[in-house]
């Protein structure tokens, strides 16, 4: 997630943009491009799900992308020396709701709910994903946070047509979040990706039906809806990294790169596991 920047797009509004940003739409070549960086990525997280279990550490499970990244397929770990940031994944356990830093002393035990978050670079290109993982038997409410947060997702990427504005994304998933008496993080975003990790445009998972600007065949980015149990405020731990809920209790994300093709969207990082289309 980028840290969002309130002052450049006035959120409410569809015709009231405070700063003008230039967005390069991508061909068909360089999507296909992005594709493979995407589905780099998309392994990644399927390659990890068998080794997510109670009693293995978050460094473990690191070390284990940046094995698979760096020697299988021979790509780069795009997080590694991002802002100083020096590990291949993020490891989001439970209230932490994104930028966890993977760590020895951080064991994943039975009930947790964990986000791992990882963008490989290829060629240039960056492919960005996030899933969330149950470690054993989470408690039915902590399920349910999970199973809603993947819907948010859904719905936000179903939004995505040529004509329709970015604020329909964040409209649908802020009233599918709060119809589940769920909170929207509002602090940080998702964003347009290419040969640029963290491009223009700010995504956001919050607002209004037809504010934003228009949405256009080529555009590229990322939907990523972070969805707290309880209160939508964060809080940054002192390792200057870790987002947490302020009041504690838990949160959830998904993450999907997607382009917007001429009459819809096409999930760049969708996993074989997911039934989209
Ligand atoms: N992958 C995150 C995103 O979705 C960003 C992580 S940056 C890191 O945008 F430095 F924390 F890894
Ligand atoms: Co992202
Ligand atoms: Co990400």
């Amino acid at each position: 997630r980028i840290k969002i920047i309130l002052y450049i797009y006035n959120v409410h509004s569809s015709t009231n943009i405070l700063k003008k940003v230039k967005i390069q739409l991508k061909s068909k070549d360089e999507i296909e491009k992005l594709r493979y960086a995407c589905q780099l990525a998309a392994e990644v997280l399927d390659m990890i799900t068998e080794h997510v279990e109670s009693g293995v550490s978050t460094k473990y499970l690191d070390d284990l992308c940046f094995q698979h990244i760096t020697e299988v397929q021979k790509a780069t770990p795009a997080n590694i020396g991002y802002r100083g940031y020096e590990k291949t994944i993020c490891a989001s356990v439970n209230q932490v709701i994104c930028h966890g830093i993977p760590s020895d002393e951080k064991m994943l035990k039975d009930g947790d709910i964990m986000n791992i978050d990882v963008t490989v670079k290829k060629d240039g290109w960056h492919g960005d994903t996030s899933k969330m993982f149950l470690i054993g038997k989470p408690e039915p409410h902590n399920q349910r946070l999970v199973k809603v947060t993947q819907e948010c997702l859904y719905l936000g990427i179903n939004e995505v047509r040529p004509g329709a504005r970015l604020g329909n994304i964040g409209a649908a998933i802020q009233s599918h979040a709060e119809n589940n008496h769920y909170s929207v993080v509002e602090d940080y975003c998702g964003h347009g990706i290419g040969q640029i990790y963290h491009d223009e445009p700010q995504i956001l998972h919050f607002g209004k039906r037809d504010s934003g600007i228009e949405i256009k065949p080529g555009l590229c980015f990322t939907i990523e809806p972070m969805i707290n149990q309880g209160d939508k405020q964060t809080r940054v731990l002192n390792d200057g990294w870790t987002v947490v809920t302020k009041d504690g209790r838990n949160s959830a994300q998904w993450e999907h790169t997607v382009a917007v093709t001429e009459n819809g969207y096409d999930v760049l990082t969708k996993r074989s596991e997911e039934a989209l289309d």
